[in-house]
């Protein structure tokens, strides 16, 4: 399977290429398609270091969605209508959003689309064929690049499609120690993408590091 992450030079997206590079087709997306390369290198050589195997490969955001099946958009919320609307037609594909809507004021603040969740913006905006789920959205990009400890948290994942959920839920279980969690359909996103700035806040008042979340 072949997945592209557009925005993957990110803080989140180079984390992920790490991780899920020794078990999938990795497509690295970037605006700008030598930043894309040079961080699938970067990856593939981190990787290589520990005698792990990887496929991971660079380009621009719309190769990466022309060439993979499942697609992550790892780009700040700010940006992800631009982002978006400079890709090519998503087709049947999976479209998988790890966006949270908030902001940083005295405190973070869940600050939600008038639809209620970006995962119910980019449903109005995505060709109604793309297949829609909502995962990765409570852990923090320095877990994801710590690739010599395991991701042991619980992964939510809410989506319409069930097939396209439970492909991105294996593709969840197969990515270290995470769990994913049925989180029901899209219409209940906003719970999802409300969780991370409660998990900022829980660090920040409580002086903890990349707090995540396990259900037990
Ligand atoms: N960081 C986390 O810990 C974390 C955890 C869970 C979920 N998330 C979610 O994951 C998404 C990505 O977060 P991130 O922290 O990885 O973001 P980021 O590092 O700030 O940005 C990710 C990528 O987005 C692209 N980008 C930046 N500005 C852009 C612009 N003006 N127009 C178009 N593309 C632009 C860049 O790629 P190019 O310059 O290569 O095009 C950049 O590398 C966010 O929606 C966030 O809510 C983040």
């Amino acid at each position: 399977m072949k997945i592209g992450i557009i925005g993957g030079t990110g803080d989140i997206g180079e984390g992920m290429a790490l991780r899920l590079s020794p078990l999938f087709e990795v497509i690295v997306g970037s605006r700008n398609s030598e930043k894309a390369i040079e961080t699938s290198v970067c990856c593939s050589d981190t990787l290589h270091s520990r005698n792990v195997k990887c496929s991971c490969s660079g380009t621009t955001n719309a190769d990466a969605v022309l060439n993979a099946d499942v697609i992550i958009l790892a780009v700040p919320w700010k940006n992800l209508t631009e982002t978006v609307r400079s890709l090519p037609d998503f087709g049947d594909k999976i479209v998988v959003s790890p966006v949270n809507p908030m902001e940083k004021r005295d405190h973070f603040v869940f600050v939600p689309p008038d639809e209620g969740s970006v995962a119910l913006y980019l449903k109005r905006i995505l060709p109604p064929e793309a297949r829609l789920v909502v995962a990765f959205n409570t852990i923090a990009a320095n877990r994801w690049k710590a690739i010599d400890e395991e991701l042991r948290y619980s992964v939510p994942v809410c989506g319409d499609d069930l097939e396209a959920k439970s492909i991105v839920s294996d593709i969840v279980n197969s990515t270290s120690a995470l769990k994913a969690y049925d989180a029901g359909p899209l219409a209940a996103s906003c719970m999802v993408e409300s969780l991370t700035p409660l998990l900022l806040n829980i660090a920040r008042y409580n002086k903890m590091r990349d707090v995540g979340l396990r259900f037990v």
